[in-house]
C-alpha cells in the first residue's frame, strides 16, 4: 500500500466509508508495458493494483478457479486470445457509456465481454534497398508471382497470420483465402519460422525483400542496439484490402471476469484506461495506436507514416479463425 493509498483507507475509514478495494488484474503481457497506466491510475484515484502477470495457461487458471477467482480484469493481446477468454464464459458483460462512447464498436466485444485498448496493424517491412516506393500496396498483391522469392514471414499458423487470413476470408470468402495463402506460400523465400522481428533481420542479410510484422516491432528494434541496425535496412510500407479495406490491425484488450470481486473500482480502472492520458501512456509504451480518436501518437509512430486501420469487425475475425486455421494447414503453408 503506498502512503497515498493509506491516507486514503484511513480517511474513508475515519467518516464511515468503507476503504477502497484493491483491483487485481491478470496480465499476458509484461509488466513493464503495464505498469506506467497502472500507477497513473493509483495517482489519480488512489485505488492499488496487483498485476499477476500469467504467462501461460491464463483461461485455464479462470476456469479452475470460478467463482473463488480473485482476478477482477484480465488484460492481454491479440482477438484470438480475448475471445478464447470470452468463449470460456469467464468474463462478464461490461456496461459503459464511458467505454461505449471512447472505443469504436468493431474493437469491441459484444455486450461489453471485452474491449480493445490499443491497436498494432499488421504491416510490411520492406528492404529500403530493394522494394521501391508504391511497389506494394495491397495484401492481395503478396500473392502475385512478381514476389517470388522475396518474402519473409512467421509461420503461418501463429496468431498474427491466422487473424490476417481471416481478414482476406471477411473481405474476399474462403475460395480466394485459399488461393491467396497458396501464392503467398509460393513467393516465400524460404520456410516460415521465427518471429516477426527475425524477418526484417532476413532483409537485412539480403535473404528476402519484404516481411508482414506487426508495427510495434519496429519501436523495439530501434531501441536494441543489435537490432537497430535491422530497423534501418527496412521502411515500414502500410498494405490495405482492395477496394473495400484498409490496414489489418489486431488489439490489445481488456475483459472483466466473472467473479470480479472489487466489480466497482475494476470498471473504474478500465473507465481509466480509455481516458485520454491513460491511452497516450499505454499506447506509447509498446509503440501501439490508441483506440479512441484524437489521441497524440508518439513521434516514433507517427513518423512510420498514416495508417488507416480497416474497420472490419474484429469478432467477425475470431469467427474466421478456424478456417484460416484450417486454410494454412491445407496449403501446407509452413512445410
Ligand atoms: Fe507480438
Amino acid at each position: 500500500m503506498t502512503l497515498r493509498t493509506l491516507l486514503l483507507a484511513t480517511a474513508a475509514s475515519a467518516v464511515g466509508l468503507p476503504a477502497l478495494a484493491d483491483v487485481n488484474v491478470y496480465t499476458t503481457r509484461q509488466p513493464g508495458l503495464i505498469q506506467p497506466v497502472i500507477d497513473a491510475f493509483t495517482a489519480q484515484t488512489g485505488i492499488a493494483v496487483n498485476l499477476a502477470f500469467v504467462e501461460e495457461g491464463l483461461v485455464e487458471r479462470l476456469v479452475a478457479e470460478g467463482d473463488r477467482s480473485p482476478a477482477d480484469l484480465v488484460m492481454t493481446v491479440d482477438i484470438a486470445n480475448l475471445h478464447q477468454i470470452v468463449e470460456a464464459g469467464v468474463t462478464q458483460p461490461v456496461a459503459s457509456e464511458v467505454l461505449e462512447a471512447a472505443i469504436p464498436e468493431n474493437l469491441r466485444g459484444p455486450d461489453g465481454l471485452w474491449f480493445a485498448l490499443t491497436q498494432r496493424a499488421r504491416i510490411l517491412y520492406a528492404s529500403k534497398e530493394r522494394v521501391a516506393e508504391g511497389e506494394v500496396t495491397t495484401y492481395e498483391d503478396l500473392a502475385d508471382p512478381k514476389w517470388q522469392g522475396r518474402i519473409c514471414t512467421r509461420p503461418g499458423t501463429h496468431n498474427y497470420n491466422l487473424a490476417l487470413l481471416a481478414a482476406v476470408i471477411a473481405h474476399h470468402g474462403e475460395d480466394y483465402a485459399r488461393t491467396w495463402a497458396e501464392g503467398v506460400k509460393a513467393n516465400l523465400a524460404k520456410t516460415p519460422e521465427g518471429n516477426d522481428r527475425g524477418q526484417v533481420r532476413s532483409i537485412w542479410a539480403g535473404e528476402c525483400d519484404v516481411s508482414l510484422g506487426n508495427t510495434y516491432y519496429m519501436g523495439q528494434m530501434v531501441e536494441d542496439p543489435e537490432q537497430k541496425e535491422w530497423a534501418e535496412s527496412v521502411r515500414i510500407e502500410f498494405p490495405t484490402f482492395e477496394e473495400t479495406g484498409g490496414t489489418h490491425i489486431n488489439v490489445s484488450g481488456v475483459a472483466m471476469t466473472k467473479a470480479a470481486p472489487n466489480r466497482e473500482e475494476a470498471l473504474q480502472l478500465m473507465e481509466f484506461l480509455v481516458s485520454p492520458e491513460a491511452q497516450a501512456i499505454y499506447a506509447e509504451e509498446n509503440h501501439e495506436y490508441p483506440v479512441v480518436a484524437g489521441t497524440e501518437l508518439s513521434d516514433l509512430v507517427a513518423s512510420w507514416g498514416e495508417l488507416t486501420p480497416d474497420t472490419i469487425d474484429l469478432t467477425e475475425l475470431a469467427g474466421h479463425r478456424a478456417e484460416a486455421l484450417r486454410i494454412m494447414e491445407e496449403v501446407n503453408f509452413d512445410g
